[in-house]
């Protein structure tokens, strides 16, 4: 971070940090995430800007042209921008937060500069973008467009059985107001998400900048492998029904196939009942996140890989169910707010490249309904959810300026 954007970006650095790691562990409701919701609000107050929480407990800042809300010259719908501040497991300092610090201060430089909204333009930070605490991405987005419906969200639980419903209500916020807002939506024309770029092409090409092209179809699967516990010590081997082996080939399997088809395949959240270095266990629940460059390619890598589940669990004995969590279609941004951002980088001379990734985010949940646009950032590495995420200050400072002339373009005259 440069000097101008240190102060800020310094606030909220220590807030859900995990002492032993130095990655974050921001989960939603949870005091790490509680605490950044503070951090935005008295970001925004500071700054003067209007805060909302809207049903889905999602925060937004509003910065009002200067007549007030509905007054503005030339008002039309709101541009937004904006990410979020909720983390994986252990996730890096730039993903998610990058693009909340770098809206506030882009519009620090706007105002600085005497560059006022002629029409309202709004920081958003969403709630539950990684879905690591109820298991579904984007779940604040999904929900104010009506993606995930508020029944499905309020059953949804997390590692410890505590449902969002409960988990809302213990931090004072209503679960029986959680879904979609079009009206929300109707007021905004744009919005515009800024983000660490989680792989190395923008390093790759010497550029600090990037502007997001289109969003490869992913989701979530969840795979219950349900053998019978043992002892290690004097069950035969042809006696067992040991889940973990028909889990092992299935993971091995996901590898190959995603290989042969040119796809992503990772298991990277698996549970093991009951978990006894001793025992044969009883059951193993894992996660795949799967995902293509199209939604065909997809389709048929989850179904290799769950036919691979099926056959090695018959084979152990072991029975294999398994269910979808969440899909997200492939994502092709609006082509014209594409080019006018390209557009007004270029006359600011700012040469940004389009390039398309595998990263899910809010803004490609928005793209279903209203023009949306990303910008991303030259992380060197490519390394996120990570804690060795990492960009370069003269990056998160390019990102900044490219962030406010996109704002000053589309609403600052
Ligand atoms: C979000 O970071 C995702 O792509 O999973
Ligand atoms: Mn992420
Ligand atoms: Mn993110």
């Amino acid at each position: 971070m440069t000097d101008w954007q240190l102060p800020l970006w310094q606030s909220l650095l220590p807030v859900g940090r995990s002492d032993q790691t130095g990655g974050y562990r921001r989960y939603s409701f949870t005091p790490g995430d509680m605490a950044c919701r503070a951090w935005f609000r008295s970001q925004a107050e500071k700054r003067g800007l209007r805060v909302e929480t809207d049903r889905d407990s999602n925060l937004w800042a509003w910065w009002d042209p200067v007549d007030g809300p509905g007054k503005g010259l030339e008002e039309t719908g709101a541009i937004v921008t904006g990410s979020h501040i909720d983390s994986v497991p252990d996730g890096g300092p730039f993903d998610g937060p990058l693009g909340i610090v770098s809206a506030f201060v882009a519009i620090d430089l706007l105002a600085g500069a005497g560059r006022l909204p002629v029409r309202p333009v709004g920081v958003v930070a969403f709630t539950e973008e990684e879905g690591a605490r109820f298991g579904v991405a984007c779940l604040g987005s999904q929900l104010l467009t009506g993606t995930v419906t508020p029944d499905e969200a309020r059953a949804l639980t997390d590692a410890d059985g505590v449902s969002l419903a409960d988990a809302m209500t213990a931090a004072g916020l209503d679960p029986a107001a959680i879904g979609p807002d079009p009206e929300l939506l109707s007021g905004i024309d744009a919005f515009i998400e800024l983000h660490i770029e989680q792989g190395s092409a923008l390093a790759g090409m010497g550029a600090a900048v990037g502007v997001a092209e289109s969003i490869w179809p992913h989701g979530r699967w969840r795979i219950d492998f349900a053998g019978r516990a043992d002892h290690a010590g004097t069950t035969k081997l042809a006696d067992r029904h040991d889940p973990m082996l028909p889990y092992a080939a299935t993971v091995l399997a996901a590898r190959t196939v995603a290989t042969e088809l040119g796809a992503l395949a990772t298991f990277g959240k698996v549970a093991v009942e009951p978990g006894a270095a001793n025992a044969i266990s009883s059951a193993v629940h894992a996660w795949l996140d799967a995902r293509a460059p199209d939604e065909e390619t997809l389709k048929e890598l989850v179904s290799q890989v769950s036919a691979v589940a099926k056959l090695s669990g018959t084979s152990h004995g072991v029975n294999v169910t398994s269910q979808r969590v969440s899909l997200s279609p492939i994502v092709e941004f609006d082509r014209d707010l594409r080019d006018r951002v390209v557009t007004a980088l270029a006359r600011r001379g700012i040469a940004a490249p389009v390039l398309s990734t595998g990263a899910g985010h809010d803004a490609g949940v928005l793209a279903s309904g209203l023009p949306t646009s990303m910008l991303f950032v030259r992380n060197p590495s490519g390394t996120s959810h990570s804690p060795a995420e990492h960009a370069e200050p003269e990056d998160c400072e390019a990102g900044v300026v490219a962030l406010a002339a996109v704002l000053e373009e589309l609403a600052c005259r």
